[in-house]
């Protein structure tokens, strides 16, 4: 096993693992816009161990861990590692589940997911409502170490109603993951209020009061590059996780991180080609109009072209809408 985590530089940059964002087609499309060393680790969607082990339920969520062959090659040049992230309650699952997935897939680590406040996952003790088991969590990371053979890591919050960070993190600890992703909020918060980063960095000082190997990500509320640096930097932490910040910035891991509207254009078009090319027909088109305002904005008539392509629905007609607004001659600052 390399453990990928251990030669990441200090202060490394993750893509948070995000349900209906982070696909294969995401993944490219923010690899190829990536500058060398910006932008280090990436995460599938959260796959649910019960339903991939199920017969009928694999093929329900089995999309979750595919991998084009474009992404692949993008990864790759770049030097950036690719993490299936699964969850789940049973540590038997975690144990059949990761074995397949490290011999039937090519991922560079496995992530578990004990962060998802969500109702109906807490409600199956699973991800967040672990904060509440820590014996069950800790079988869980070691049945998943010992079924994948891969680096595992674990992405997780501060507490469930409370702030617990040192009981939690140093449970944790214990099972010596390779890397802990720190969310600096409770389940009770949701995604409400600040995240706190000062856990992030009491965290860290459990980390290496231990003298352990785990290296610490921090995450919550990112908003630019230079805010991840100056986060890490002041909170200690070894690497930053970006999630929503990627919303208000798809150039966030570029150089220059902004993006003239054209380019957003541009790459707005690719997202749906390949959006089509790679789900047509297994994904529902909806997914794909959370996009539209995060490359559709600040320049004249972009309020009616999102709107044009808000009442489309399917990748043909999303892509005549941009050619029609394109064919008006409407100018889009390159
Ligand atoms: C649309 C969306 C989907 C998410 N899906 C997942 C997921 O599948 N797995 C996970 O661990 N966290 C998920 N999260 C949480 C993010 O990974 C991240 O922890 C959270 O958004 C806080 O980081 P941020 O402030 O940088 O966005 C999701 C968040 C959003 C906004």
């Amino acid at each position: 096993m390399t453990n990928f985590w251990a030669q990441l530089p200090k202060h490394f940059f993750a893509l948070a693992p995000m349900e209906d964002v982070t696909d294969t087609v995401f993944r490219e499309l923010l690899a190829s816009k990536a500058a060398p060393g910006k932008l280090h680790v990436v995460f599938t969607e959260f796959l649910s161990v019960d339903g991939f082990l199920h017969p009928v339920g694999e093929e329900k969520v089995s999309h979750r861990l595919y991998v084009s062959r474009q992404e692949r090659e993008k990864l790759s040049t770049k030097g950036i590692k690719l993490v299936a992230q699964i969850w789940g309650s049973d540590p038997e699952k975690f144990f059949e589940a990761s074995r397949r997935i490290a011999s039937e897939f090519e991922f560079d680590g496995i992530d578990i997911n004990m962060g998802c406040p969500v109702k109906k996952v807490v409600k199956n003790k699973a991800c967040s409502a672990l904060i509440k088991t820590p014996t069950l969590a800790k079988e869980i990371v070691e049945a998943t170490r010992e079924g994948s053979g891969l680096p595992v890591s674990v992405k997780t919050r501060i507490g469930f109603n409370e702030v617990e960070t040192e009981r939690w993190i140093g449970n944790l600890l214990d099972v010596k993951p390779m890397a802990i992703t720190v969310h600096g909020r409770t389940q009770k918060m949701q995604s409400d209020g600040k995240a706190d980063w000062n856990e992030v960095l009491k965290s860290v000082r459990l980390r290496d009061a231990l003298k352990s190997e785990t290296r610490i990500l921090g995450n919550g509320d990112v908003s630019s590059y230079e805010d991840g640096l100056e986060k890490a930097a002041s909170f200690s932490a070894d690497g930053i996780m970006v999630g929503r910040g990627i919303f208000s910035n798809p150039a966030f891991f570029a150089v220059p991180q902004s993006m003239e509207p054209g380019e957003r254009i541009q790459l707005l078009k690719s997202h749906i080609s390949r959006f089509g090319e790679t789900w047509e027909g297994k994904k529902n088109y909806a997914i794909l109009k959370r996009f539209f305002k995060i490359y559709v904005h600040s320049f004249e008539n972009a309020t009616s072209l999102r709107t044009g392509l808000m009442n489309t629905n399917n990748c043909l007609e999303g892509l005549q809408v941009i050619r029609e607004f394109e064919d008006l001659k409407i100018s889009i600052p390159q």
